[in-house]
């Protein structure tokens, strides 16, 4: 690992797969750079620390994790409702299991933001024709015909406009009102009212409401306590596009650090993950709570090397750990990555992805995920961690308010048949609200019995 001068752009001197380097105009990209770089910043360097503090509690097993939202942002799918049904599904999911773990959720969007893709593969065929692979929308567009599959850079702006109106519908629910505790019954999403995920949620807020009125009665109100009325929402992203990362990317003039301004949080893919690659190099310098996804081909060895490269000096919050290795080889890859972070006392946040290393091709075309093994994986992590005398600090989940029809199974048993009726996925398939729900209270009963049996031994 170079220990050479960090600047914003050191990176440029490094490998860096993934980032597109066939626009048909490179000098277009540099101007359209050269704008991001006079907008505003999405994000306040202080808010970022005070994430990194939260997730701080969370690598201390103080508190828990919850990230999630689409594989992949779309221009076409920007609308309020759709950024509303992912707001209220993660408020949901949080009460869920702050209930039954009894530990503060942290409540992070794959969101405003999250647009770039890797590929597996650079190109894609069909019917005999082949094109360059959709990269996502800030890069070239989803349609099969040669035009919208070329890079252009104005679609960063867009992205970048996109990014700022959805941050200031979250602001303002988080903060306005929509939030309040008090509320708690009007989150459920219309179509998961009906279901048994709808009637056991419907019985948890019951019981938050009944506590509610005992505190008020008590004298804890809204007034007295303005926390009711408001959550904390923090944003991320997969930090892909190095270069609108940098060009986003702003000294904080109270600490003189930088930071990456154009979400709270950021993370490395698994597919850029190379230690002396331009994604490690650009993301050692940004001050940033960050996330690192590990895969199946992780060795411990190779862990510890990038937890010094990313995070130094062991600042708790600093770095969250994303382990995504399908649910048939996490109880063989993970405990080895767990026993290695915390044999040599590094401070991490150890959270878990159960979406990625489960997706696989239906018979009829469809890229899916069974949830059984999305759940599966979710068990998976506590047990191993639960074993391993490690926090299970969090999920990171692909998942939309909507009521899609993308990943198998759940309450309703979606069959590969189902696929095709609500498929509008732009990328990955996604947990739609009901399966996300479901999740949450598989984690939450795992969070419970974890927290029972350690009062046991502490009583
Ligand atoms: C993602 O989170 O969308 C993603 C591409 O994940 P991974 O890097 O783990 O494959
Ligand atoms: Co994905």
């Amino acid at each position: 690992m170079t220990t050479q001068r960090w600047t914003p752009q050191s990176w440029r001197a490094k490998p860096a797969k993934h980032v597109p380097s066939d626009y048909p105009d490179m000098a277009a990209v540099e101007r359209v750079e050269g704008t991001l770089r006079q907008m505003p910043p999405l994000v306040f360097a202080g808010e970022a620390r005070r994430l990194k503090s939260l997730l701080g509690d969370v690598a201390q097993g103080r508190a828990f994790l919850l990230q999630g939202g689409d594989c992949a942002e779309s221009f076409k799918e920007f609308h309020a409702d759709n950024i509303r049904d992912t707001f209220r599904l993660i408020l949901q999911m949080a009460v869920v299991m702050t209930f039954a773990g009894g530990k503060p959720v942290v409540k992070v969007g794959r969101i405003a933001g999250q647009f770039a893709k890797p590929r597996s593969e650079p190109i894609e065929t069909i019917d005999g024709v082949t094109l360059p692979s959709y990269r996502g929308d800030n890069i070239n567009g989803m349609g099969f015909n040669p035009e919208e599959r070329i890079p252009d850079p104005d679609r960063l702006l867009k992205a970048y406009a996109q990014s700022a109106s959805t941050l200031n519908l979250l602001r303002a629910f988080a903060t306005g009102g929509y939030a309040d505790l008090y509320n708690i019954h009007r989150w459920t999403l219309g179509f998961v009212e009906g279901s048994p995920q709808g009637a056991r949620y419907r019985e948890l807020s019951e019981k938050i409401s009944e506590s509610l009125a005992f505190m008020a009665a008590i004298g804890v109100t809204p007034d007295t306590y303005p926390g009711l009325h408001q959550v904390e929402f923090f944003t991320s992203h997969e930090a892909l596009l190095l270069g609108f990362e940098e060009a986003m990317t702003r000294i904080d003039s109270t600490s003189g650090d930088w930071y990456d301004t154009s979400a709270h949080m950021l993370w490395i893919g698994e597919r850029t993950r190379q230690l002396d690659g331009a994604h490690i190099e650009f993301m050692r310098g940004v001050k940033n709570p960050i996330g690192v996804k590990c895969g199946p081909t992780m060795e411990p060895d190779d862990l510890l090397r990038l937890i010094d490269a990313l995070n130094p000096n062991d600042e708790p919050g600093r770095l969250t750990l994303i382990g995504r290795f399908g649910a048939d080889k996490i109880a063989d890859r993970l405990p080895r990555l767990m026993e290695a972070t915390k044999r040599s006392g590094r401070t991490v946040v150890w959270s878990t992805d159960p979406m990625h290393g489960n997706t696989l091709k239906a018979a009829n075309g469809y890229k899916t995920r069974p949830f059984d093994r999305i759940l599966a994986e979710v068990r998976g992590f506590v047990e191993v961690a639960e074993s391993e005398g490690v926090h299970p600090g969090g999920v990171h989940l692909e998942m939309t308010g909507q009521n899609v029809t993308e990943c198998l199974g759940g309450a309703r048993a979606l069959s590969e048949g189902d696929l095709g009726d609500r498929y509008h996925t732009h990328c990955d398939p996604r947990l739609n609200g009901e399966q996300a729900l479901e999740l949450a209270f598989l984690m939450a009963e795992k969070l419970k019995a974890s927290r029972e049996d350690t009062l046991r031994k502490a009583g």
